[in-house]
């Protein structure tokens, strides 16, 4: 199943316009160019060499550990309700204050600084067209933003982004923005085996929008494409130094335009924006909904590591992946030291902060079964950073899941205002939708329920 999924997502990566300039045979210059960037930036950090990661492949000598009884108790986990000079925040408004603390480290360390003077976007509506998802008659608007390259005419950024409403609307709807693919004309998903209702027309039947904001668009997810892109185009082709933005803030930011964009759009509230994505996309999602506010849920699939999972567990994937030159270009060149010559440990935050820092707005963690989606992901990883993000919740006067053991597959906790569910399927947050659906329906039903 994951196998299909990956090369659903590289078929998809080949047309997208970033990508489509690589053929097939053009894979290994990639990887080679990224591996070449990665060593450049190990030498701006004076790295020699790296600890290398476990290997994905369960069957592997040198596989990731997937025995709970193993996963290693550590002992540095920081404590988002205490500042930096050991002082306990008492209240919310000390929690103002320290969110800053966290979300600077998170930005030096993790995923990297946002340029200052990015170029301004302009958006255009491409098309608008009348079409049917099932039954259900909708407006589909089809959207780039082009970002203005005066200071570097070599790069051009345009996001591709796609909106579509139920047709009756009349008032202005919630609108939950996947990060996700834009398919050639013609392209089609497999058909699933199910009769269940996709989760675009799971979204339309409510009344709701749904938007897919296409991350390779404006970013390329490997370390050769950190010169072109956003990323190029804000450092005019230039390498990144040390604590220049990653592929996800950088992936995040497109979903800022996108908000910009929406808050132009009188079909659209605003005020009921959510994100959701999968896997790296979840990653996205997450990283996208702590550092914009604008955001009002959080859908966030499989993130794993770099995502909702506490990086310091010896479970699943590890930062020395992360840190690898396949998976680095989503991170600030930083983050490569804890798989260098510092260890996980020492890393001034860790993911339950990343949940924390989108308090007091509602977010789900959702992962597959582990036998079937498999332990890579590390869905308790995830569980617990929800749970160590509890109490900032609570300081703000919301709620976690109302459990402290993770909980068996397919238990639904929506109850709080961090909800977390482990469905029975692979790697995808699709059996999750109806649940996520319902929590949302708390915060972005009309009237409020
Ligand atoms: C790999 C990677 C994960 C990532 C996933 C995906 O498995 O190690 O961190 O989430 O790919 O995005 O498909």
């Amino acid at each position: 199943m994951k196998k299909i999924i990956l090369s659903l997502f590289v078929a998809a990566l080949m047309h997208t316009p970033l990508m489509s300039q690589f053929s097939r045979q053009s894979w290994d210059s990639l990887n080679k160019l990224s591996a070449s960037d990665h060593l450049q930036m190990m030498k701006q950090l004076r790295i020699d060499s790296l600890r290398p990661g476990p290997s994905g492949n369960p069957a592997a000598a040198n596989a990731a550990n997937s025995d709970e009884s193993k996963a290693t108790t550590y002992t540095s986990l920081p404590d988002p309700l205490v500042f930096k000079n050991g002082t306990p925040v008492q209240d919310s408004d000390d929690w103002q204050k320290r969110r800053l603390e966290i979300l600077e480290d998170f930005s030096h360390e993790v995923y990297g600084y946002i340029p200052k003077n990015l170029p301004a976007v302009k958006w255009e509506i491409v098309s608008i067209k009348d079409s049917l998802i099932n039954s259900i008659p909708v407006l589909v608007k089809e959207l780039l933003g082009k970002a203005d390259n005066s200071s570097f005419p070599d790069i051009k950024v345009e996001i591709q982004l796609s909106l579509t409403i139920p047709r009756m609307i009349k008032a202005p709807i919630p609108v939950i923005m996947e990060f996700g693919f834009n398919f050639p004309p013609g392209w089609k998903m497999p058909q699933q085996n199910t009769n269940e209702p996709g989760w675009q027309e799971q979204l339309l039947s409510h009344g709701w929008g749904y938007a897919i904001l296409v991350p390779t668009s404006f970013q390329a997810d490997n370390g050769a494409g950190l010169r072109e892109g956003i990323i190029g185009l804000a450092n005019k082709g230039a390498p990144r130094k040390p604590d220049d933005w990653g592929t996800l803030r950088a992936w995040a930011w497109g979903a800022s335009c996108a908000i910009d964009y929406f808050e132009t759009d009188k079909n659209v509230d605003p005020k009921r924006i959510g994100i959701e994505g999968l896997s790296r996309y979840g990653k996205a999602a997450l990283v996208a909904m702590a550092y914009e506010p604008r955001i009002a849920i959080g859908f966030i699939g499989s993130s794993g590591a770099g995502g909702a999972k506490i990086l310091r567990r010896n479970f699943g994937e590890q930062v020395e992946n992360l840190a690898s030159s396949g998976e680095y270009h989503w991170f600030a060149g930083n983050f490569i030291k804890y798989a260098g010559p510092l260890t996980p440990n020492d890393l001034p935050v860790d993911a339950h902060e990343l949940i924390a820092l989108c308090a007091p707005r509602p977010v789900f963690i959702s992962a597959g079964s582990a036998s079937v989606e498999g332990t890579w992901v590390d869905a308790k990883g995830m569980f617990l950073a929800g749970l160590y993000a509890e109490p900032v919740y609570q300081i703000l006067g919301k709620k976690g899941y109302g459990i402290k053991d993770f909980p068996a597959e397919e238990t639904t906790l929506i109850d709080g205002d961090i909800a977390f569910r482990q469905h029975n399927g692979g790697h995808t947050t699709g059996p999750n939708w109806p649940y996520f659906i319902q929590f949302a329906e708390k915060y972005f039903s009309d009237p409020p329920k």
